[in-house]
C-alpha cells in the first residue's frame, strides 16, 4: 500500500502534513484578504476624534485591554449580555486591535451609551463607589493629568498611512480641542469608552 509508504518514513510524513495543514488554512484565510465583509468598514464608521483617539492612548496606556475583552463572540450567552456580536467591518480603522484575550471585568465592545459619563468617572474614579463588590483598580491621577494634544496631529498622521481617512482638516485641527480648555485625561477615556460598539447597537 502506497499509504505505508508514508506512514514508515517520519520525514515524509512531516512533509506532507505539513502540506495538508498549510493548504487548508490558506484555503481558510487568504479569501478573507479580499472579502467585503472584513475589509469594509461598516455603515457610518467613522476615524477617531482627537478626543476620542487621545482617550484610546490612555485606555493603552493604563492597560484597560489587559482585563476587558473588546471582542462579543457569535454565542447566545455573549450576544444576550453584550449585544451584537463583534464583526470584522467595525475594526478596519483599529491599529493595533484591542481585541484582548482575558475578562477580569465585562467585555467593553458594546458599553457605549449604558452608562453616564458621569458614572464613569465615578467608576474610574474609585470603582468601588458604584460597584461595591469590584476588584477593578481606582485610576484617579486621570482626573489630575491633562491633555495636551501635541501629538495628536502626528497620530492622525501616521493612522491615515495605515489607510485611516483622516482629512487634512481632521489633522490640522487635531489640537484645538486641547487648546480650547483644559481637557483631563478622564474626559478623553469617557469619549472614547462612549462611543464603543454603538453602531452594531442600533442594529440589533
Ligand atoms: C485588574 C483588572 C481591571 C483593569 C486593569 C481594569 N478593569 Fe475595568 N473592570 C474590572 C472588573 C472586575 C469589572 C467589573 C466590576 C465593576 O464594574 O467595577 C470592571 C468593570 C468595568 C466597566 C463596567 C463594564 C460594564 O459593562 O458594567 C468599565 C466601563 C470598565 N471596567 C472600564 C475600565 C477602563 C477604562 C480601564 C482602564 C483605565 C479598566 N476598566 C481597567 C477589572 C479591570
Amino acid at each position: 500500500m502506497k499509504h505505508e509508504i508514508i506512514e514508515k518514513n517520519l520525514g515524509l510524513m512531516i512533509v506532507l502534513t505539513l502540506v495538508a495543514v498549510s493548504w487548508g488554512g490558506l484555503a481558510q484565510i487568504v479569501p478573507l484578504f479580499f472579502s467585503d465583509s472584513t475589509t469594509q468598514p461598516v455603515d457610518g464608521l467613522k476615524p477617531y476624534t482627537a478626543l476620542q483617539l487621545e482617550g484610546r492612548d490612555i485606555y493603552i496606556r493604563e492597560g484597560c485591554a489587559v482585563c476587558h475583552t473588546q471582542m462579543v463572540r457569535p454565542m447566545r450567552a455573549e450576544v444576550e449580555r453584550y449585544g451584537h456580536y463583534s464583526v470584522a467591518g467595525e475594526g478596519v480603522y483599529e491599529h493595533p486591535f484591542l481585541w484582548g484575550s482575558k475578562r477580569t471585568g465585562p467585555d467593553l465592545a458594546r458599553v457605549g451609551g449604558r452608562y453616564s459619563d458621569d458614572w464613569h468617572k465615578a467608576h474610574l474614579y474609585n470603582p468601588r463607589d458604584v460597584v461595591p463588590e469590584s476588584n477593578m483598580p481606582a485610576f484617579p491621577w486621570l482626573f489630575q493629568q491633562s491633555v495636551t494634544g501635541e501629538h495628536t496631529a502626528d497620530k492622525m498622521r501616521a493612522l491615515r498611512k495605515l489607510g485611516v481617512p483622516y482629512t487634512d482638516d481632521d489633522i490640522a485641527n487635531a489640537s484645538k480641542v486641547f487648546e480650547a480648555g483644559d481637557v483631563r485625561e478622564v474626559d478623553a477615556l469617557v469619549a472614547y469608552l462612549q462611543q464603543l460598539g454603538v453602531l452594531m447597537k442600533q442594529k440589533r
